[in-house]
């Protein structure tokens, strides 16, 4: 185990990340948007949170969320719990299994995590979180450990206790995403809450809430100090905003038909819950302007054949 202090070397091959999104950034729509910007643009990415209830994240589940592709930039697995043995021992067995980075979740505003004290319900308390890093970090000596925070529950007065409590905790990265719970995903730019954070801790610190486009990857940087940028939102709209590449129409739905292909094919999957999944994609989609005028008609399209057939038309387009 590294000295107290001493902090792990992060994996990231680029200044921009993908956010962890639960229920998107699985395998399948992670590699598309990997494979299309360049790793020292897009540095990494995260799995969706992994719940840890009742018993420690098996080999299989790991495997399932870490996927079996590579790329240059890494992706770090989260976790989500309020057991910190448990967590701790998932942590274990994820660096086991190969993952680069272990992030723990302190943000999750579901009612589902708050009733169980996990996610965003540990922001209620800095001391709790700093003991779930500390056991974490005890179970990984060689793999690097993040912790996600919102800016506080209700608000925002407990920020630099967090990042303190990080600090002391032993984590080598601290992801701040700049609402409240209480602010849930409504639209902000409390960027000065980066800025605080950044200020208040020793540790690398990831900027995340309100990046719409390319030049805010690099504004929230030069606003707010922080070494990385995190994404969400904004990749669902374009997975081509780490690189500021101008998707064409006919490269928006290439993406899309491979993001169903992939759908298609894991288990469980099936044409009509592929389509389901792109429509859902679709509601947040600007790249390539491919909706268009027909915002409306495309997310009412109901049949499968139909809405993958309309992507086909749009193949070709430049
Ligand atoms: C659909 C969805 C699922 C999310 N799932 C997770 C998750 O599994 N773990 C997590 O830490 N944050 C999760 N988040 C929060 C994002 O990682 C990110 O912090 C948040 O969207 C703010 O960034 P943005 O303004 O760029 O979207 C999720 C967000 C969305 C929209």
């Amino acid at each position: 185990m590294p000295p107290p202090n001493e902090r792990l070397p992060l994996p990231f091959s680029g200044p921009y990340l993908l956010a962890p999104m639960q229920g998107i950034t699985e395998p399948a729509f992670r590699n598309l948007v990997l494979a299309r910007n360049p790793p020292d643009q897009l540095g990494g990415a995260f799995t969706e949170f992994v719940r840890i209830t009742n018993h420690p994240a098996s080999p299989r589940e790991l495997r399932r969320h870490l996927g079996a592709a590579r790329f240059a930039a890494p992706v770090g697995i989260q976790f989500m719990g309020s057991d910190a043995s448990l967590m701790a021992e998932s942590a274990r067995r994820a660096a086991e299994a190969g993952a680069p980075l272990v992030d723990l979740n302190f943000g999750c505003p579901a009612p589902g995590a708050l009733a169980t004290c996990a996610g965003a319900a540990l922001l209620k308390s800095p001391r709790s979180i700093e003991q779930m890093l500390a056991t974490c970090r005890a179970a990984l000596p060689d793999t690097p450990l993040s912790a996600k925070i919102r800016a506080g529950f209700d608000d925002d007065e407990l920020l630099c206790d967090l990042a303190l409590a990080a600090e002391t905790g032993g984590a080598d990265l601290l992801t701040v995403h700049c609402r409240t719970r209480a602010e849930s995903y409504r639209p902000t730019r409390a960027w000065d809450r980066i800025a605080r954070t950044v200020a208040a801790t020793s540790l690398p610190v990831c900027g995340n809430g309100g990046v719409e486009r390319h030049c805010d990857l690099a504004a929230m940087r030069a606003e707010t100090g922080c070494r990385y940028v995190m994404v969400g939102h904004g990749a669902l709209a374009d997975p081509w905003i780490f690189s500021g590449h101008r998707a064409s129409p006919g490269e928006a739905a290439r993406f899309l038909l491979d993001y169903a292909a992939a759908l298609t094919g894991q288990a469980g999957g099936g044409q009509t819950k592929a389509a389901a999944r792109v429509k859902q994609l679709l509601g947040h989609w600007t790249a390539g302007d491919l909706l268009g005028d027909e915002r409306r008609e495309w997310l009412c399209e109901k049949q499968p054949e139909a809405l993958l057939a309309r992507l086909e038309n749009c193949l070709g387009g430049t």
